[in-house]
C-alpha cells in the first residue's frame, strides 16, 4: 500500500531521539522544541519510561477492560495526587478526541440535553461531537454536521450568559488555553462567569487541558492559574510522552453507568504504565518549576527580537507573533538551524518543547532565532 496522503510533510526522516533532541537518518541533530504537537512531556527516550515500558512489555502488554487491571488502579491514583483532584473519577481512553468525546457523551447522558456551547477558535479533536466542537468547517464531513453545536467568543460573558439561560446546552467545553488558536487565554474572570453559569444552569463544563494541561504551564492545568474547578477534565498529549493514552476525570457529581462508556485499548496495562512513569519523572525532576522559570525567562527574552509584534504565553505553552509569515520563520528554522517549531494560522508560531528545557536549550534557541530572524527578507 501506499500512505494516504493527508499530511503536508517535512523532508526529514526522524530515527532516534534524547531529550529535548530528535536526528535524522543522516544523523543530523534537530533542537525539538514542538514535541509533535505538544506531545513528549519528560523528554525524548527518558530511560526511566523506557525502562519501566520494556519491564511491563515483559509482563503483560494488554488485556481488555473486563478483567481488574492494577495499572490502572496504580495511575489513578497518582494522577489524582499530582493533579489536585483525588475525589474525581477517571476514564481511559486513547486520544484527545476520544477523551473530550467521551466526557460530551457523559454531559448529556447526565442531563439528558443535546446542545454544546464551545468558542470560536477551538480545537476539540475530529471525532464527530468533538470536531463540531472544534471551530473548523473544512474538517467537518456532512456526516458529522449537527445543529447542536454553537459557538460565542472566548471571553464574551454576554452571549454566554444569553445562550446558556436557554437550558439547552448539555456542556459547554473550552481550553485551559486555546492552542491550535495561536495560545489564547480565557480571562479569569470569564473563566469563573462559565463555572458559575453553568452551575447556575444544569450544563456541565468540560475543560480541555489536553494541550494546556500536564505540567505545560507551571501548573498541573492551565485552569488551575484561573482558581475553577470544572466538572469534567479531558487529557491526552504529554500524559503518555508518545504512549497513546487519554484521560476523561470526572467529577463526583456523575454515576457510573455499566456499559454507557467502553473502550477496547484504552487505558490497557503498557498505556497506564507510560501514564504512570511520567507522573514519577515529572515529580522527582520538578518539571512543572521548570516549565514555569523555563517559560518566563523564553517570554522575556523572545520579546527582545526583531519582527516579533507579541508573545504570548504560560510556562513552556507559548506563542510567538510575526510581522512576516511564521510559516517563513518556521521552514528557516527547520532548514538552516535545525530547529523544530510548530505554526498557528498565518503569523504565529507556537512552541511546545519538552518540560525538561534547559536555560543552556533556551538561549541556544533564542540564538538560532535571532540569527534566523537577521537572514530573513
Ligand atoms: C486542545 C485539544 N483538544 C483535543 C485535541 C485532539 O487530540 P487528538 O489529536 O489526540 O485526538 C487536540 C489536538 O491537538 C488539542 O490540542
Amino acid at each position: 500500500m501506499k500512505l494516504f496522503e493527508v499530511y503536508s510533510l517535512y523532508d526529514i526522516n526522524l530515527t532516534h531521539a534524547k531529550g529535548c533532541y530528535v536526528y535524522d537518518a543522516c544523523g543530523q541533530e534537530y533542537l525539538d522544541l514542538y514535541c509533535g504537537h505538544g506531545v513528549i512531556s519528560v523528554g525524548h527516550t527518558h530511560p526511566y519510561y523506557v525502562n519501566k515500558l520494556t519491564e511491563q512489555l515483559n509482563r503483560i502488554g494488554f488485556y481488555s477492560n473486563a478483567v481488574i487491571n492494577g495499572c490502572q488502579r496504580d495511575f489513578a491514583i497518582k494522577l489524582g495526587e499530582i493533579t489536585g483532584y483525588k475525589d474525581y473519577a477517571l476514564f481511559l481512553s486513547n486520544s484527545g478526541a476520544e477523551a473530550n468525546e467521551n466526557a460530551i457523551k457523559l454531559a448529556s447522558f447526565s442531563n439528558k440535553r443535546k446542545k454544546v456551547l464551545s468558542f470560536n477558535g477551538a480545537f476539540h479533536g475530529r471525532t464527530a461531537a468533538a470536531v463540531m466542537a472544534t471551530d473548523n468547517p473544512t474538517i467537518v464531513a456532512p456526516a458529522n454536521q449537527s445543529s447542536h453545536f454553537t459557538k460565542i467568543s472566548l471571553n464574551d460573558i454576554t452571549s454566554l450568559k444569553r445562550e446558556l439561560r436557554t437550558e439547552e446546552y448539555c456542556a459547554v467545553i473550552m481550553e485551559g488555553i486555546q492552542g491550535v488558536n495561536g495560545v489564547r487565554f480565557p480571562s479569569a474572570e470569564f473563566a469563573k462567569e462559565v463555572q458559575d453559569s453553568c452551575a447556575e444552569t444544569g450544563t456541565v463544563f468540560i475543560m480541555d487541558e489536553i494541550q494546556s494541561g500536564c505540567g505545560r504551564t507551571g501548573r498541573y492545568f492551565a485552569h488551575q492559574h484561573w482558581n475553577i474547578r470544572p466538572d469534567i477534565i479531558t487529557m491526552a498529549k504529554g500524559i503518555g510522552n508518545g504512549f497513546p493514552l487519554a484521560a476523561t476525570a470526572i467529577s463526583p457529581m456523575f454515576t457510573p453507568v455499566i456499559g454507557q462508556l467502553g473502550t477496547t485499548f484504552g487505558g490497557n496495562h503498557l498505556a497506564c504504565v507510560a501514564g504512570s512513569a511520567v507522573i514519577d519523572i515529572m515529580l522527582r525532576e520538578h518539571l512543572m518549576d521548570n516549565a514555569k522559570t523555563t517559560g518566563e525567562y523564553l517570554l522575556e527574552e523572545l520579546g527582545k527580537l526583531p519582527y516579533i509584534s507579541e508573545v504570548r504565553g504560560k510556562g513552556l505553552m507559548i506563542g510567538i507573533d510575526f510581522t512576516l509569515p511564521a510559516s517563513k520563520v518556521r521552514n528557516a528554522l527547520i532548514t538552516k538551524e535545525h530547529v523544530l517549531t510548530g505554526i498557528s494560522g498565518q503569523n504565529t508560531l507556537r512552541l511546545l518543547p519538552p518540560l525538561c528545557l534547559s536555560m543552556e536549550d533556551a538561549d541556544l534557541f533564542i540564538h538560532k532565532l535571532a540569527h534566523c530572524l537577521s537572514k530573513i527578507h
